[in-house]
């Protein structure tokens, strides 16, 4: 019996989709648990390229039952391109997705209020993915919202829309914009419930059938520790509970159900969207990390800005999720630098922090403590085992280990399915 949650240690792009895939195939069910069209998990098999942004990554595995759990917040117009596509590539999706019927939908104008309030912030904007994810989960919370079940009762629409909406046309008066249209999000709802309805059901029945009877189950976890609501760098952060913490409230399993907890972390740092990064490197590094990872949001499209390994954030991370293992991703994107830092700690006003202060005004501040690694230069590609890797990488992987007291159990080397490097006890310690 297992039931292993895949969480994001940075801030966002660590490369979840791809150990997701991989564990989706010795997992029989896959669960996303929050966030919503807001994610982009990349996943690549042989030539075939499949960018996600609401469904479980599980779904190019045809093995598995993916399901879309009560705590993420639904697009159902993104939902359905997203099934359509998959189809249209051979990939049938009937009968192995399952979308909660207690999850929240994102309503059109919680796309319209996202960029409103956006607008409103002025120079104080989070730079959000624009998918409604704050105006849905806010909705949410004040007990206003659209529930998939809901949706499925276009005789209520009018009603619960007109409840509803005065508020935000309030905020919409504000920003200078029209009032919602609510016959227009009628209409939209009803076509687009109809789609989802063959998908819907109670998923948390199924997941605790599931459990009880010892299957298999993967949670994924979207966006990443750095951009939780309570652990994050508040207010740049997203509305939902990223780690593992969420997987129970976000899919109706109990918190005893967890039997592994996996932290995603890339070899270097990104971030997109506002917030602070005191590791980012404007310089050739930061460019150099860009262009060998692709750096561009896989959502958005924007730009991430690039920046070293930041061992507080993510020993933050390990030490409050629980982190059984660690999967450290694109080590061979470090590959042509001379040197590589690593961000040990953070120093504000003359003090040295081991942990993110709470302030994010103050988080901007802190300058980074680096220790400095010898780079080098070798194509990492086809290494299968920690001895394949050059000895100065061998030696930064180790320091990263180190520092986040949880043991390395992958490193990944490339896009590729195949390319990574299995560690089942960790990283040797050196002799
Ligand atoms: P929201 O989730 O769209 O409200 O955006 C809030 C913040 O989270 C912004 O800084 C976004 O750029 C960031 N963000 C949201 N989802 C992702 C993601 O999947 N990867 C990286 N950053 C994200």
């Amino acid at each position: 019996m297992s039931v292993t949650c895949v969480f994001g240690m940075q801030w966002g792009d660590e490369g979840k989709g791809r150990i997701v895939d991989l564990l989706a195939a010795k997992s029989e069910f896959v669960v996303r648990y929050q966030g919503g069209a807001n994610a982009g998990h990349t996943v690549i098999v042989g030539q075939e390229k499949y960018v996600l942004h609401l469904l479980p990554s599980g779904v190019i595995q045809p093995d598995t039952t993916n399901i879309v759990g009560n705590g993420v917040v639904v697009d159902p117009a993104t939902l359905i391109a997203e099934i359509d596509g998959l189809a249209k590539r051979g990939i049938d999706l009937q009968g192995r997705l399952f979308v909660s019927d207690r999850a929240h939908v994102v309503l059109p104008y919680h796309k319209t209020m996202d960029m409103a309030l956006e607008a409103l912030r002025g120079s104080d904007a989070l730079g959000t993915t624009s998918r409604g994810i704050g105006p849905a989960y806010g909705d949410k919370f004040r007990r206003a919202g659209m529930r998939v079940v809901d949706m499925l009762k276009p005789e209520r629409y009018e009603e619960l829309l007109r409840a509803n909406t005065g508020a935000w046309n309030a905020i919409l008066e504000q920003a200078g914009m029209p009032a919602i249209d609510i016959p227009a999000v009628i209409e939209e709802m009803r076509a687009v419930g109809e789609r989802v309805r063959p998908y819907v059901a109670d998923t948390t029945d199924m997941l605790l059938s599931a459990w009880r009877a010892g299957r298999s189950i993967l949670a994924e976890g979207a966006q990443g520790f750095g951009l939780d609501v309570d652990h994050g760098s508040y207010p740049f952060v997203t509305s939902s509970t990223t780690g593992p913490a969420g997987v129970s409230a976000g899919t109706g399993l109990p918190p005893k159900a967890l039997t592994r907890v996996v932290g995603i972390a890339k070899a270097y740092l990104t971030r997109v969207g506002a917030g602070p990064f005191p590791s980012c490197d404007h310089g050739a590094a930061g460019r150099h990390l860009a262009e060998k990872g692709h750096e561009f949001g896989a959502t958005t499209g924007r730009p991430r800005d690039c920046g070293w390994f930041d061992a507080v954030l993510a020993r933050r991370a390990a030490l409050t999720q629980g982190c059984d293992a660690v999967a450290l991703m694109k080590v061979d994107c470090l590959s042509g630098l001379d040197e590589i830092k690593l961000c040990t700690a953070y120093e504000l006003d003359g003090r040295r922090l081991d942990s993110p202060p709470a302030w994010a005004g103050d988080w901007v501040r802190c300058t980074p403590v680096y220790e400095t690694f010898e780079g080098w230069s070798e194509d990492l590609g086809g290494a299968r085992h920690f001895d394949d890797l050059p000895v100065a990488a061998q030696v930064y992987v180790r320091a990263v280990q180190a520092i986040m007291e949880t043991p390395i159990e992958m490193i990944s080397v490339g896009a590729e399915r195949e390319r990574f490097i299995p560690l089942e006890r960790g990283v040797p310690v050196a002799v």
